[in-house]
Formats: C-alpha cells, structure tokens, sequence
C-alpha cells in the first residue's frame, strides 16, 4: 500500500473511531460526531470550534453559513478549500433547544479537552507544516491552553510538539463576522480574515518552493 493510501486509511479508521465518542457529555443531544475533511495528506489543517446546525446534520464541518464565510475568504485568499484539512476543536454541537431553533453554546473547557485527542490523532495522521485556529475555542485546543486572538493573530509562531516542527496561524472565526453588528466594521474585519489566509497561502507557496 503507498504511504499515501495508507494515510487515507488511518485517517477513515480515526474517523469511524470518533463515530462513537463517548467521551463527554454533547454526544447525547448532536445527530452525529462531525470529523475533519480534507487530503489526508494536506500542509494546511484549518481548525474551527465546533459544529454548527447545519454541520450537525450534515455530518461535515463548515457547511453552514460561517462554511460560505470560510469558502469565500479562502478563495479570496488563494487557497483552495479540497486542498486544505478542515476540523474543528470539538466534534459534536452543542446547542440548547428554543421552539423550533437549536442555539448554539460555546464549548467550556472540559469538553475542550474530552476532545482534544481526536484533534491530536488528526494532527499526527495528517502532518500538516501549518495550523489555522479559528477563534478562541481553536486556539485553546491547538495551543493547549487559552490564548488570546488579538495578541497572537495575523502571525506564524512556532509549535514544537511531540518532536514535529510546525507553524500555527491564529487568526478570528468565521462566525465572528456574521455576527459583526454594522457593515463597516464586517467589512474590515473580513478583510483582515482574509488578509490573515492569505499568510497561510504564502507559506504555502513557500513550502511547495522548498
Ligand atoms: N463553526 C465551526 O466552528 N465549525 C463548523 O464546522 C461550523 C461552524
């Protein structure tokens, strides 16, 4: 089997793996655990919260309205989306219901870190040179601890884990945006996002040069 098959594998197995999580609580509630999706194989891994009404019932992350967010910025920014590894933090929504609508809740820090290992099980599988987190629940998960957006965003820091060298790329989610009350202010601050991905696209570029 090439290495490459055998990465595909490993990754499905992860993935059927996770389909029975039990790990914390959210799994009773959620239609389904919503694994990451992308090349198994892929240099960029893009880190969000968690899944969404939409994700939750489709079964992938990122196919909701912060999806066409994510889908426009990165093209915008010179990516493309099946090329790029697209997780999120925590695999199950957690919501509360109100009359016909399931309302999304942040995840806390237990359920965090329940989940963290199918995060690191997807990083050591998929190797990518380069994490985005998307918001603060992501970059509590990837860096292990909170870390703040502002102070870190918009730069490549360093992540020596585990004996692999990788970057990681803070940058704000793409439900921020929708939730930006004026269009000024949703306007720039898209742009940074977009702005934010297109360092991802360079070290990209880069790595391919190398
Ligand atoms: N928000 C997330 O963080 N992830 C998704 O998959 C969808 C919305």
């Amino acid at each position: 089997m090439s290495s490459a098959a055998a990465h595909s594998t490993q990754l499905a197995a992860l993935r059927a793996e996770a389909a029975s999580c039990r790990a914390c609580h959210l799994w009773k509630d959620a239609t389904q655990t919503v694994f990451g999706e992308g090349p198994a194989h892929a240099p960029i891994m893009l880190v969000g919260e968690q899944p969404g009404d939409k994700e939750d019932l489709a079964g992938k992350p990122f196919v909701g309205p912060a999806g066409q967010v994510l889908n426009r910025a990165l093209e915008e920014a010179g990516l493309d989306r099946d090329k790029v590894y697209v997780t999120n933090a925590v695999k199950h929504f957690k919501f509360v219901p109100r009359g016909k609508i399931r309302l999304h809740q942040k995840p806390n820090t237990p359920e965090i870190k329940a989940c963290r290992p199918w995060y690191e099980r997807e990083l050591a599988s998929i190797k990518p040179a380069l994490v985005v987190a998307m918001g603060a629940t992501a970059a509590q998960s990837v860096f292990g601890k909170m870390t703040p957006i502002g102070k870190n965003r918009g730069r490549l820091i360093d992540l020596n884990e585990a004996g692999a060298e990788r970057k990681v790329l803070v940058t704000v989610h793409p439900s921020y945006l929708l939730r930006l009350p004026d269009e000024d202010a949703k306007a720039r601050e898209y742009a940074n996002f977009v702005k934010d991905l297109k360092l991802a696209a360079s070290f990209l570029h880069k790595l391919k040069a190398a």
